[in-house]
């Protein structure tokens, strides 16, 4: 059995001002990661549903970056008003938040 039904993954990897592949944490992700733990907490779901923040996911193009295992989704350009959305829709709900997945085939493919 699996230690956590879902597992959220944030990004919080930092480059330079300037850097040209950039990071999500210009874009904010450590406050995303105090949100998803914090709504994780108030509901009173923090023991089967886990968020953790993360180096960089190579996906920087696209951050802020949140990946959502088991299921492998990748969310793209992530800000604090979405994080209610995948937690209730997501996470508990087992619905992926369509509007936010990365629509690039390097996230979208499934391994067997
Ligand atoms: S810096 Fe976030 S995915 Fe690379």
């Amino acid at each position: 059995m699996a230690r956590f039904k879902r597992h959220v993954l944030i990004c919080e990897n930092e480059r330079a001002e300037g850097h040209p592949r950039g990071s999500c944490a210009r874009g904010g992700s450590a406050e995303l990661t105090e949100v998803f733990k914090e709504e994780l907490r108030k509901r009173g779901m923090a023991t089967r549903f886990r968020a953790n923040k993360s180096g960089c996911l190579d996906a920087c193009e696209f951050g802020p970056v949140v990946v959502v295992y088991p299921d492998a989704v990748w969310y793209g350009g992530v800000t604090v008003d979405d994080v209610v959305e995948i937690i209730e829709s997501h996470i508990i709900g087992g619905q992926p938040v369509e509007r936010l997945i990365i629509k690039d085939k390097r996230f979208l493919q499934e391994f067997e």
